[in-house]
Protein backbone atom coordinates (compact mmCIF):
# COMPACT_ATOMS: atom_id res chain seq x y z
CA UNK A 1 0.00 0.00 0.00
CA UNK A 2 1.74 2.89 -1.02
CA UNK A 3 0.71 7.13 -0.82
CA UNK A 4 2.98 10.11 -0.22
CA UNK A 5 4.21 10.34 3.21
CA UNK A 6 3.32 6.62 4.68
CA UNK A 7 1.37 8.44 7.88
CA UNK A 8 -2.37 9.08 6.76
CA UNK A 9 -3.74 6.84 3.96
CA UNK A 10 -1.15 3.90 3.16
CA UNK A 11 -1.05 2.90 7.30
CA UNK A 12 -4.75 2.71 7.11
CA UNK A 13 -5.06 0.65 4.14
CA UNK A 14 -1.88 -1.46 5.76
CA UNK A 15 -4.09 -2.17 8.57
CA UNK A 16 -7.50 -2.89 6.54
CA UNK A 17 -6.37 -5.28 4.55
CA UNK A 18 -4.30 -7.37 7.01
CA UNK A 19 -6.87 -7.86 9.21
CA UNK A 20 -9.59 -8.95 6.61
CA UNK A 21 -6.58 -11.33 5.90
CA UNK A 22 -6.03 -12.52 9.13
CA UNK A 23 -9.88 -12.92 9.36
CA UNK A 24 -9.63 -14.77 6.42
CA UNK A 25 -6.87 -16.98 7.36
CA UNK A 26 -4.69 -15.76 4.04
CA UNK A 27 -1.12 -16.38 4.09
CA UNK A 28 -0.26 -12.75 2.52
CA UNK A 29 2.72 -10.37 3.60
CA UNK A 30 0.80 -7.04 3.65
CA UNK A 31 3.34 -3.70 3.89
CA UNK A 32 3.21 -0.10 3.50
CA UNK A 33 4.93 2.67 2.37
CA UNK A 34 5.49 6.48 1.25
CA UNK A 35 7.03 7.42 -2.20
CA UNK A 36 8.45 10.68 -0.30
CA UNK A 37 10.79 11.09 2.93
CA UNK A 38 9.58 13.23 5.08
CA UNK A 39 8.18 11.21 7.93
CA UNK A 40 10.41 8.24 7.99
CA UNK A 41 10.37 6.20 11.08
CA UNK A 42 7.34 8.58 12.03
CA UNK A 43 4.06 6.55 13.67
CA UNK A 44 0.68 7.04 11.52
CA UNK A 45 -1.02 10.57 12.11
CA UNK A 46 -2.68 10.50 15.11
CA UNK A 47 -6.11 11.20 12.79
CA UNK A 48 -5.61 7.83 10.86
CA UNK A 49 -4.91 5.98 14.10
CA UNK A 50 -8.28 7.30 15.79
CA UNK A 51 -9.88 6.15 12.54
CA UNK A 52 -8.43 2.98 12.20
CA UNK A 53 -9.44 2.45 16.64
CA UNK A 54 -12.68 3.33 16.30
CA UNK A 55 -13.38 0.46 13.45
CA UNK A 56 -11.84 -1.80 15.90
CA UNK A 57 -7.96 -2.48 14.26
CA UNK A 58 -4.85 -1.37 15.97
CA UNK A 59 -2.03 0.48 13.73
CA UNK A 60 0.16 2.17 16.50
CA UNK A 61 3.00 -0.71 15.92
CA UNK A 62 3.57 0.75 12.63
CA UNK A 63 6.16 3.19 10.96
CA UNK A 64 6.46 5.23 7.87
CA UNK A 65 8.94 4.35 5.48
CA UNK A 66 10.33 5.01 2.20
CA UNK A 67 9.17 2.49 -1.09
CA UNK A 68 12.39 1.07 -2.49
CA UNK A 69 12.71 -0.82 -6.10
CA UNK A 70 12.83 -3.51 -4.20
CA UNK A 71 9.21 -3.36 -3.30
CA UNK A 72 8.60 -3.80 -6.92
CA UNK A 73 10.35 -6.68 -7.32
CA UNK A 74 9.31 -8.74 -3.53
CA UNK A 75 5.66 -7.78 -3.45
CA UNK A 76 3.16 -9.21 -6.14
CA UNK A 77 0.78 -6.39 -6.18
CA UNK A 78 2.14 -2.32 -5.26
CA UNK A 79 -1.04 -0.47 -4.62
CA UNK A 80 -1.17 3.49 -5.03
CA UNK A 81 -3.75 5.77 -3.40
CA UNK A 82 -3.73 8.52 -6.24
CA UNK A 83 -2.22 9.31 -9.94
CA UNK A 84 0.65 11.18 -8.43
CA UNK A 85 1.62 7.88 -6.15
CA UNK A 86 0.70 5.59 -9.55
CA UNK A 87 3.28 7.78 -11.49
CA UNK A 88 5.96 7.97 -8.59
CA UNK A 89 5.87 4.37 -8.21
CA UNK A 90 5.85 3.53 -11.24
CA UNK A 91 9.62 5.48 -11.88
CA UNK A 92 10.96 3.08 -9.73
CA UNK A 93 9.80 0.20 -11.72
CA UNK A 94 12.61 -1.85 -13.86
CA UNK A 95 10.45 -3.95 -15.70
CA UNK A 96 7.04 -4.51 -17.76
CA UNK A 97 6.24 -7.13 -15.09
CA UNK A 98 7.30 -4.54 -12.24
CA UNK A 99 4.81 -1.90 -13.49
CA UNK A 100 2.17 -4.46 -13.96
CA UNK A 101 2.15 -5.02 -10.41
CA UNK A 102 1.42 -1.22 -10.07
CA UNK A 103 -2.53 -0.50 -9.51
CA UNK A 104 -4.44 2.48 -8.21
CA UNK A 105 -6.15 0.43 -5.44
CA UNK A 106 -9.62 2.00 -5.97
CA UNK A 107 -9.90 0.44 -9.86
CA UNK A 108 -10.63 -2.63 -7.30
CA UNK A 109 -13.77 -1.04 -6.16
CA UNK A 110 -14.72 0.68 -9.19
CA UNK A 111 -12.99 -1.11 -12.63
CA UNK A 112 -11.10 1.25 -14.76
CA UNK A 113 -12.34 4.06 -13.34
CA UNK A 114 -9.27 5.40 -12.14
CA UNK A 115 -10.74 6.94 -9.08
CA UNK A 116 -8.11 8.20 -5.90
CA UNK A 117 -8.18 8.05 -2.40
CA UNK A 118 -8.07 12.20 -1.40
CA UNK A 119 -5.11 12.93 0.90
CA UNK A 120 -7.29 13.68 4.25
CA UNK A 121 -3.67 15.70 5.32
CA UNK A 122 -5.21 18.81 5.19
CA UNK A 123 -8.96 17.55 6.18
CA UNK A 124 -9.51 16.83 9.60
CA UNK A 125 -12.96 15.53 8.16
CA UNK A 126 -11.48 13.38 5.39
CA UNK A 127 -10.39 10.40 7.34
CA UNK A 128 -13.68 8.71 7.42
CA UNK A 129 -14.40 8.76 4.20
CA UNK A 130 -10.44 7.19 3.15
CA UNK A 131 -11.34 4.50 5.38
CA UNK A 132 -14.90 3.71 4.10
CA UNK A 133 -12.95 3.76 0.79
CA UNK A 134 -10.29 1.94 1.71
CA UNK A 135 -12.27 -1.04 3.54
CA UNK A 136 -14.52 -1.41 -0.03
CA UNK A 137 -11.51 -1.71 -1.91
CA UNK A 138 -9.64 -3.93 0.45
CA UNK A 139 -12.76 -6.14 -0.01
CA UNK A 140 -12.68 -6.35 -3.74
CA UNK A 141 -9.15 -7.11 -3.30
CA UNK A 142 -9.07 -9.69 -1.23
CA UNK A 143 -12.35 -11.35 -3.36
CA UNK A 144 -10.38 -10.46 -7.18
CA UNK A 145 -7.68 -12.93 -5.57
CA UNK A 146 -9.10 -15.40 -3.43
P1 LIG B 1 -0.43 10.44 3.09
O1 LIG B 1 -0.73 11.97 3.51
O2 LIG B 1 0.29 10.53 1.77
O3 LIG B 1 -1.78 9.86 2.99
O4 LIG B 1 0.43 9.86 4.20
C1 LIG B 1 0.26 12.96 3.59
C2 LIG B 1 1.03 13.04 4.70
C3 LIG B 1 1.97 14.05 4.80
C4 LIG B 1 2.14 14.95 3.77
C5 LIG B 1 1.36 14.84 2.63
C6 LIG B 1 0.42 13.85 2.55
N1 LIG B 1 3.09 15.98 3.88
O5 LIG B 1 3.11 16.86 3.00
O6 LIG B 1 3.88 16.00 4.82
Amino acid sequence: MVCLGNICRSPLAEGILREKVTLKGLDWMVDSAGTGAWHIGNLPDPRSIAIAKKKGIDITHQQARQLRAEDLKMFDLVLAMDRSNYQNILQLSKSEEESKKVKLIMNYAYPNEDRVVPDPYWNDDGFEEVFQMLDLACNQLIKAHT
